[in-house]
């Protein structure tokens, strides 16, 4: 008994080190112009799939076949979408061709995948792939709109698909703008923060703690934010303005880098609560 353990115990420690030398001499390529590995490839699907599942089982659709719907859709689509999975007759966009995996064709997945399925991974995205998460930059109808549209993409030839293209109206800015800001309640929530900054590319930019990634140098650090008696050496530090800060902080100093990034009120005042836990 005593053997057989320390046997695995050898055996284990020699796998581990010949992973550990593997990733550490970096043998597997991992440029994009090279295809995976057959069972990479295998493992990377298999475990989206698998993971799709598991996360959407307990989502219930609403109905999806009412005609506004799918014509909403289809605009968010056109706009959204077809740069990477292309659509009818369209090729995407010149960027989509260098991803890998490349962006699937919607219409095979539209006949394979459940609607719950799709939702799921629109608005979560999946990491390592190229595939964004539009939670923060649709709203939940949004992405059921757009649902309906790929649900009903087999059914499009390309003369179909070209013929909604030239009828469809300018896109209705009200419905595409950011969630609505309604009822935003003022003390903000510190986990959905720090799940937002997530989702707006501070860590590109900036070292935040409990944020995994989050080491860059662009702008400064924000450890220790709570305790700063200004925000960027310009407003004195107090949630309303960190609000106004992350909100459009081109506004109020032209001269930063830090760019205007589309953050909604409600958004700014959940991360104004995370950074003002950062003692
Ligand atoms: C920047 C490129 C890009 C954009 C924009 C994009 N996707 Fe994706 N999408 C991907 C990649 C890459 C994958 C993962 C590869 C794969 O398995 O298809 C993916 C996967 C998917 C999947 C899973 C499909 C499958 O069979 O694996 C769905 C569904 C999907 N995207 C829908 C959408 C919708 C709807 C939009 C617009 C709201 C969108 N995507 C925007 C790149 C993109
Ligand atoms: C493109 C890079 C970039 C991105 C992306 C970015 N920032 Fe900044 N940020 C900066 C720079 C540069 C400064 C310094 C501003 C100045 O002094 O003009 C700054 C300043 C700040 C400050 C004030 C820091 C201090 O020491 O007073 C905070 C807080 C902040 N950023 C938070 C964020 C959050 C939260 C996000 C995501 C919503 C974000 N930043 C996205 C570059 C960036």
């Amino acid at each position: 008994m005593a053997i057989r353990i320390r046997t695995l115990i050898i055996a284990s420690l020699v796998a581990a080190a010949a992973g550990g030398t593997f990733v550490y001499l970096g043998i597997y390529n991992i440029a994009a112009t090279e295809q995976h590995t057959a069972p990479v490839y295998w493992l990377l699907d298999y475990a989206m799939r698998r993971s799709v599942k598991n996360f959407s089982a307990d989502i219930e659709p609403p109905a999806l076949s009412e005609e506004a719907r799918v014509r909403n859709g289809f605009r968010i689509y056109s706009e959204k979408c077809q740069q990477c999975h292309g659509a009818p007759g369209v090729a995407p966009d010149a960027l989509a061709f260098g991803l890998r995996p490349a962006p699937a064709n919607l219409a095979a997945t539209a006949r394979e995948w459940s609607v719950t399925e799709i939702y799921w991974v629109v608005r979560n995205g999946v990491k390592m792939s190229g595939m964004p998460g539009w939670e923060y930059r649709l709203t939940d109808d949004e992405i059921w709109d757009v649902v309906a549209f790929v649900r009903r993409l087999p059914a499009f030839s390309p003369k179909g698909y070209a013929e909604w293209a030239s009828a469809a109206p300018p896109r209705s800015e009200a419905r595409l703008a950011p969630a609505p800001d309604e009822a935003v309640p003022s003390a903000g929530n510190a986990e959905a923060g720090k799940r937002a900054i997530g989702q707006y590319l501070c860590a590109t930019c900036h070292s935040i703690p409990g944020v995994v990634g989050a080491s860059k140098h662009v702008g400064p650090p924000l450890e220790g934010m709570a305790n700063r008696k200004y925000i960027a050496g310009v407003l004195p530090n107090t949630q309303e303005n960190m609000v106004r800060w992350l909100r459009d902080p081109q506004r109020i100093d032209p001269r930063s880098a830090m760019p205007a990034l589309g953050v909604t009120e409600k958004d700014a005042r959940n991360m104004a609560a995370y950074l003002s836990t950062l003692d």
